[in-house]
């Protein structure tokens, strides 16, 4: 059965969201089983087609949100084989659903002295993971082929990117979030575990990264 369609599955979480209450753990249980009902009923090859076509031929990273609401964003991700992102928090719950590939969560938690890594938690091709509003991760791909997933976020990502926050790869300080330090961190991360294979793909990804890449 292949009847994914962005603004209906955005309708429904929505609805199962609310239904579930003011929590926001509640609540992300709800978008977490909406979202693993979608992955087991629909061919997810025809949940990446619905995708791409929601977003330019040549998106860049900004534009792969292709629903936000007030209560729901929708994020397609596409992340480049061996890539792996700068460490950061989304201050609103996450549910990952992983269409092709796997993603590696490494989870932080906070003590007294700054993060610390406390587990790592694998998503694969099929299933869903779920990150409370206050998780603090990065992410990898394992593979040397481009991962694919559905990302939901239970908020509106626009409105609280002012809010959310990078830590340094060397320090582990926390800063200010944007794109363009996210994308340093990520290249830092990278270089620190010599990941040549994916700087490369995070190259022909983004080729304006390239700017980013000596400083
Ligand atoms: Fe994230």
């Amino acid at each position: 059965m292949n009847t994914f369609s962005i603004e209906e599955f955005a309708t429904e979480c929505k609805a199962a969201m609310a239904k579930a209450g003011a929590s926001s753990d509640d609540r992300q249980q709800a978008a977490k089983a909406c979202l693993q009902q979608t992955l087991a009923q629909n061919d997810l090859q025809h949940i990446i087609d619905s995708l791409d076509a929601a977003i330019p031929a040549d998106a860049d990273i900004g534009e792969m949100m292709v629903h936000t609401s007030p209560e729901l964003t929708m994020l397609y991700a596409r992340v480049p084989a061996r890539f792996q992102s700068g460490i950061h928090n989304h201050t609103v719950f996450a549910c990952i659903g992983q269409l092709v590939g796997a993603e590696v969560n490494t989870i932080y938690e906070q003590t007294d002295k700054g993060i610390q890594i406390d587990r790592t938690q694998t998503v694969s091709a099929g299933e869903v993971i779920s990150l409370p509003e206050d998780a603090i991760h990065y992410i990898e791909n394992p593979n040397n082929e481009t991962g694919y997933a559905l990302h939901i976020y239970g908020g509106d990502f626009n409105a609280v990117m002012d809010e959310r926050s990078l830590w340094d790869f060397d320090d582990l300080q926390e800063t200010a979030f944007n794109f363009q330090g996210l994308l340093k961190e990520s290249i830092k991360g990278m270089k620190q575990n010599r990941n040549q294979a994916g700087l490369d793909a995070l190259l022909t990804a983004i080729p304006s990264a390239a700017s980013l890449m000596n400083s």
